[in-house]
């Protein structure tokens, strides 16, 4: 079938009540929803007043008894259930996407929602949305406007996942802030409190992770634990309200992905499928690009973010950066440090930031021309230092201010775990302070980048001009962390937990490793590993991270030059969590394709089929490995650049060096 023929979206819809199915057994009720391929059951049950569901695969428990329900301020609304109406629904349909790893993505579940009814009081109602798909289950508590639940306030959220075993669990620890943690790996009841998504090894065909999609006008979803059930944890407001319910009468999906492989995790679109469609009608004016930016001397502490000598945002050197990103043929340019605000302590001062307002060594209008002239963009830096009213305040005129001047996507920051109100970031407050950021963007023809931010949940079906979070240890890390940089398996790790909520500004492709400000914190990597990090790690708009004279005369920079960022097909034949990791990934609309894999601190080799590729077709295949001799501690440039013909037939056998990688290009001759 012709491409774009394929993006048409095709879909079938079948939609029928089925008033109450209910099985009755000794004064326990239930009602089961069976997964389109049957091996997926999850029961609904109310016991004793308590509402409950189970998930089984096959005759596999997956997840035990776990229970549902809430407590409000006034009182619990977990215990004095019955069951009421049971409600059905189907739905397989073929989506399309602006961007992403999948251009078609297909959506198919069945549905089953449960109506809980009070027995005593107000006799209030609570519905529970179950949808079963192959890949997991799914489901959000709706709350229908009654006599007793108008605005209300959740003091506590009772779902739980009772784990059948002490699974070995990826995660990292509840309000870690801005989730740059390191995902460690112990079993669940030696856990403290956890942010989601959670990854779990349950035995060598089971594998799940429990995260949340579509996180609207609710607070973001942690994990506490008693053994080896995980109870929701969500984080609060400053006075102790966890989420106070106004006009959003649902809360965002509890997902939990299930797989027999770690790779099935991974290609898993879940969390896609339960964001609403998308609500940009015309997303033409969305166009991820690649970029390079005034930002890694920054991090290395060579130049600054505030006026004065070393001061990077000058007109002088984005005008480097713009005829670097044009010759190289990179879309954007980020540029970091032009406003005011930077000459205090930012973090604690984030009201002095002017979002308009250029820097005097800084010619905005003058740089904006100067990009558009060759073809490149601007990303517009907009640290806030947490000052998000700050920031919700001057919005709208620098956005318009922005869109006048050609600038089309902006980089967001939130260094400060609180808001300037005292907020946390990942409050309900938080999130609607995201939310908001987003529609104005939207408004203007921006896209986002938002640093710190949100945990992602598949927001970008719905938004996808946020084009990326961080809400991750990125590589940053390798340029200011006083514990040498990320381990070798961050990367192994991060597509199995953070990137299942969306993709990840974690900003790829460091070339050069040394540190005057701190010695010794470096990429734990090798270089063909950085290259990896492209098809390893997604994102619609990677970043060309080094200072651009690391770049001048590297072979390797090729790579990065013709590697694209949105895929027609993702496949993924190796994975292990936090070990590690092989993608495949397909051009959007052509037949050439790219590989990427990374390892932790283990060499490895890799038989790889190349059988995904098309029948009859020759391909020319440049494949750039870690090099004789190398590793990521003690020699990790060197890197082998070799050409082959391959076809359909071929086997690679790979060969990835301690804290090594691959990065492979496969172009249709
Ligand atoms: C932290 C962000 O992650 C980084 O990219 C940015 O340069 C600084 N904050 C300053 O905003």
């Amino acid at each position: 079938m012709k491409l774009n023929k394929m993006k048409k979206i095709f879909g079938v819809v079948f939609m029928c009540l089925v008033l109450s199915s209910v099985a009755s057994a000794k004064g326990v009720t239930v009602s089961k929803l069976n997964s389109p391929d049957g091996a997926l059951t999850v029961t609904v049950g109310v016991d004793g007043g308590k509402a409950w569901y189970q998930v089984m695969r096959g005759s596999e428990t997956v997840i035990g008894r776990s229970a549902l329900g809430f407590v409000l301020k006034d009182g619990d609304f977990k215990d004095n259930f019955k069951m009421g109406k049971v409600t059905r629904a189907s739905l397989d349909e073929t989506w399309s996407q602006p961007w992403g790893e999948d251009a078609q993505v297909r959506n198919h579940y069945n549905e089953m929602k449960v109506r809980l009814q009070e027995k005593g009081g107000h006799k209030r109602q609570l519905d529970v949305v179950f949808r079963a798909f192959n890949d997991g289950v799914a489901f959000r508590y709706e709350f229908p406007r009654q006599k007793g639940l108008q605005e209300f306030v959740i003091m506590d959220e009772a779902t739980e996942f009772a784990l059948t075993t002490d699974a070995q669990a990826w995660s990292i620890p509840a309000l870690t802030p801005y989730y740059e943690g390191i995902y460690k790996r112990e079993p669940v009841s030696r856990k403290g409190n956890m942010s989601g998504p959670v990854a779990l090894e349950v035995n060598d065909g089971l594998y799940m992770a429990i995260m949340e999609a579509n996180l609207t006008d609710f607070s973001t979803m942690n994990f506490s634990h008693e053994g080896t059930t995980l109870k929701v944890d969500l984080v609060p407001w400053k006075n102790g309200d966890r989420v106070r319910v106004g006009d959003t009468r649902v809360s965002p999906w509890r997902a939990i992905i299930i797989g027999s492989k770690a790779a099935d995790i991974l290609l898993s679109r879940m969390a896609l499928n339960l964001n609403d469609p998308c609500k940009i009608d015309d997303t033409s004016w969305i166009k991820p690009t690649k970029y390079v930016g005034i930002w890694w001397a920054l991090q290395k502490q060579r130049w600054t973010w505030s006026q004065g000598e070393r001061h990077g945002a000058t007109t002088e050197n984005t005008k480097r950066y713009i005829d670097f990103a044009a010759h190289h043929g990179l879309g954007s340019v980020l540029v970091e440090g032009w406003n005011y605000g930077w000459d205090t302590d930012w973090t604690k001062h984030g009201d002095g930031f002017s979002f308009t307002k250029a820097y005097p060594d800084y010619d905005l209008e003058g740089l904006c021309r100067y990009a558009r002239e060759r073809g490149v963009r601007i990303i517009a830096h907009n640290e806030t230092g947490g000052a998000a009213q700050n920031y919700e305040n001057q919005m709208e005129d620098a956005y318009k201010l922005y869109e006048s001047l050609g600038i089309n996507t902006i980089k967001t920051g939130y260094v400060n775990s609180h808001f300037y109100n005292g907020e946390l970031q990942h409050s309900q407050w938080g999130v609607q302070h995201f939310r908001k950021v987003i529609e104005t963007a939207a408004r203007y023809h921006m896209m986002i980048v938002n640093h710190e931010g949100a945990m992602p949940s598949g927001l970008q079906r719905t938004w996808p001009n946020l084009i990326a979070t961080e809400s991750m240890r990125g590589q940053e890390y390798n340029a200011f962390d006083r514990g040498g940089g990320n381990p070798p398996y961050h990367e192994c790790i991060l597509p199995f937990t953070r990137g299942l909520g969306g993709p990840m500004d974690f900003t790829p492709g460091i070339f050069e490793f040394s540190n005057d400000a701190v010695p010794g914190t470096r990429p734990q990597t090798t270089l063909a590993h950085q290259l990896a990090e492209y098809i390893v790690i997604y994102s619609p708009g990677h970043m060309a991270a080094d200072q651009i004279e690391n770049y001048e005369h590297q072979p390797a920079f090729k790579f990065i030059e013709e590697v694209p960022t949105n895929w027609e097909r993702t496949l993924v034949p190796q994975a292990a969590m936090g070990k590690y990791v092989i993608y495949v990934r397909q051009e959007k609309g052509t037949d050439n394709w790219y590989i990427g894999g990374v390892t932790d601190d283990q060499a490895r080799e890799f038989s790889l089929p190349l059988d995904f590729l098309t029948e009859g077709e020759s391909y020319e295949a440049i494949l750039y490995e870690d090099g004789p001799e190398v590793d990521y501690r003690n020699n990790p440039y060197p890197m082998t650049i070799r050409r082959l013909t391959v076809d359909r037939a071929t086997v690679l056998n790979l060969h990835l060096a301690s804290g090594g990688g691959v990065a492979i290009q496969i172009l249709a001759k």
